[in-house]
Order: C-alpha cells, then structure tokens, then sequence
C-alpha cells in the first residue's frame, strides 16, 4: 500500500504560542548578509563580550574531572549554596540553598512559575511593553494575560493605582521586570515599596525578573524580595547569561520558598532532567569568583548608552529617555510619522541597521524602536551615523 502523508494537525494550545522576534529580526539580516549587504546588529540581547576566564577554566576543568553526569534535577548543592549565598547578599534577605532551584536559563522560570501556579482563566498582570516570553506563555497556558502599560513620561515605571485598577479575584500572579527590557526602566526603592503596598496582603504571587540586576548605571538595585514579609510570595528570576555574558551556556536560577522549589524541581525533572552539571560548576566559580569583569562590562555598557543618547536625541523625529540599567536603548518614534514595525524593517532594509519595532515587546511599544547597545562604540556610530542620514532623507 501506499504510503500517505499525514496531516499535521498540532494542538489547539499551539495556535496560543508567542514568540520572540529578536531571532526573526536575526535571520532577516542575516539573510540579506548572505547577499552582500553590510548589516550592523542591534537586534539581540546579549552581551557582546566573553565569558570571563576564570569560568571557561572552571569549566573546561569541571569537563576533565568528570562533571559529564546527571546532576539532581534542583541543581548541583555547591551551585545552589553558592546562588543562596549571593542572593541572601545582594536582596539583603536570608536565602536557604532548598529555596533555589538551578534551570537552563532564565527563561524556564517563566515557564514553570505560570505552570505552576496558574490555572486556565486565572489572570497575570506583566508588563507591556515587556519581554515577549511573559505574554507568549501566559497565553499558551490558558491562563488571561492582563497587560500594564509602561509609560514613557513615567520613565516606563509602572503606575500602582493603574495595577491596583487590574487587580481583582482572578489575579493569580503579577510579573514585574526590573532593570527592565526593552525600556531599560529601573525601579527605585520608593516603587517598590509602592508595589507592595498597592497588593497588600491579597492572595497573588510576584515573579520578578532581574536578569539584569548587575547592570544598573545609576544607583542600586532593588528586589521586592527584600521587602519585609515579601520573601515567600517572590519568585525571583536571576541569571548567568547577562552578567557573566553566558547566554549560550543556559544557565539560571530560580528562588522561591522551598515548598514551591519541590514542585518546580518535578517540572525540571520531567523536562530538563536536570541542568547541564560542568556549567553549574562554571557557574558557582563564576559566582564566587573576582567580580571586575562584570563591573567592567557594566561600566563600557553605561559609555556606550551615554553615546546613543547624545546622538539619538539630535536624530530628526527620534526622542530618547536615559536608561538607568540593562543594554537597551527604547527611543520614542512617534514624530518620524511612521509605525514601528515599517521603520524597524525599512531601517533594516535601507540603510542596514537591525534594530527590534517596540511592538514585538507588546501593543503599548507602537511608537518605539529598541536598540541593543551590546555593540562597540564604533558598530553604535556607524549605526547611527547610517540612522541620521536615512531620517534625513526620508522625513
Ligand atoms: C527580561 C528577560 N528575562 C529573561 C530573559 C531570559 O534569559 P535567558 O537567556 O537566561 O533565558 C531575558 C533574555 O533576553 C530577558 O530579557
């Protein structure tokens, strides 16, 4: 008999699934690379720069002495001790190693809190314009995604009676992302402790993303998991891959009271088994380890935002705020005339420079542009150089 073809009829939950346009925007300029046009990146996120040494030694160390292994699904203990130690430093709150869970990446955490705690048609509140990821998994799970807007003239901080407008008895979990992407908004001591006052004591977790806590410009960072009487309804999302420039490790953790640790360590065993077990060793060296590159990389990150934003601001129909931490540069593009998407692809298309339209963070980024600083000042001139005389020409 004949063999036919089957029909692919994937689950109806696919349909629900986001994505992340960096990657699109990514392959888009590579392809037009592959036809000999010159393309500068400002499309993804992640630091330009190496792992510092120290880790790639731990690692490669780790590789030879055998570290090849399954590992347990929560993580490697020394890497769990080392996380708890530097969290309970840095959020300023005593963090046991049983409330840290180790994932290949950050981006898992995402995932397995919604799963998690989440039923079909509870709400989640995250920020919009907001990392995609947020949106993408809370609609793929079902669950009713509840967007905040983060506004410009409130240097993309969100506003807590606006939160306290969208809360009600279905809102199950609220995700908060500070140092933030695409915005590069920060939240001071003061919003925090606003936020926490306008959830009070309902029932509602907070996940809150600080992948990019290291990479503060002015000031310090702030956790809500130090707030008192905050710690068990945080889960705080943390990582390798921007401070340490690992994103192609995947490395990143988790940490959550330890009751809600034991069931995001089953989704880990049901899926990842566990994280990849050298990496973790590379990871807790990292941790322990000499910390100057990381200031290093934060401080070369905070010149080049410096030199975006002098020559931005002086671009016809592009206006630029000073971001107070991560790599992103989110100008506001409403006097250039055009949407976001079209001016993202004609600067692509015209004058080779891949940035991201604020619309692939969410429907409140319409009138942005984000472009990653994760570039050399030289790569960033060239970009704007070739910005500037587009805008000259087409405005
Ligand atoms: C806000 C935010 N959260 C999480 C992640 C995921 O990080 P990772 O590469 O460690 O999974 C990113 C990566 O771009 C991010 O921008």
């Amino acid at each position: 008999m004949k063999a036919t073809q089957t029909e692919l009829r994937l689950a109806r939950r696919m349909s629900r699934l986001g994505t992340e346009t960096a990657f699109e925007v990514l392959v888009k300029a590579r392809a037009l690379e592959a036809k000999g046009r010159d393309i500068v990146h400002l499309e993804i996120g992640e630091p330009d720069f190496d792992t510092p040494a120290n880790i790639i030694e731990a690692a490669t160390d780790a590789l030879h002495k055998g570290w090849t292994h399954y590992g347990p699904s929560a993580g490697l203990p020394t890497l769990r001790e080392a996380i708890a130690d530097d969290v309970s430093k840095s959020r300023r709150v005593k963090v046991a190693p049983e409330e840290v869970v180790v994932v290949p990446g950050g981006k898992p955490i995402i995932f397995f809190t919604i799963m998690a705690l989440v039923e079909e048609g509870d709400e989640v509140i995250y920020p919009n314009p907001g990392f995609p990821i947020y949106e993408s998994m809370i609609n793929f799970l079902g669950a009713k995604a509840v967007p905040i807007p983060l506004r410009e003239e409130r240097d993309f901080v969100l506003d807590v009676n606006e939160l306290k407008s969208l809360i009600n008895d279905h809102t199950k979990l609220i995700i908060i992302n500070s140092p933030q992407n695409p915005t590069g908004g920060v939240m001071s001591k003061g919003d925090i402790g606003d936020l926490a006052d306008a959830i009070g004591d309902r029932d509602i977790f907070v996940l809150s993303d600080e992948i990019y806590s290291r990479l503060i410009f002015e000031g310090e960072h702030h956790s809500l998991m130090t707030v008192d009487g905050w710690k068990d309804r945080v889960i705080l999302l943390d990582g390798f891959s921007k401070t340490y420039a690992m994103t192609g490790w995947r490395l990143g953790y988790g940490v959550m009271r330890a009751d809600l640790a034991t069931h995001i360590s089953r989704l880990m065993t049901n899926s990842n088994s566990c994280t990849a077990s050298f990496t973790q060793v590379a990871g807790a060296a990292g941790l322990r380890g000499d910390q100057s590159s990381v200031t290093r990389m934060c401080q070369e990150f905070k010149r080049r935002r410096d030199v975006f934003y002098d020559r931005v601001n002086k671009i016809k129909g592009f206006s630029c705020k000073r971001p107070k931490g991560a790599f992103y540069m989110f100008p506001n593009i409403t006097k250039t005339g055009w949407q976001s998407k079209k001016l993202a692809d004609a600067l692509l298309e015209d004058a080779g420079v891949a940035a991201l339209s604020g619309t692939a963070f969410g429907a409140f980024g319409e009138g942005y542009l984000r472009f990653s600083v994760a570039n050399s000042i030289e790569n960033i001139n060239q970009a704007l150089d070739r910005v500037e005389q587009w805008a000259n020409k087409n405005l």
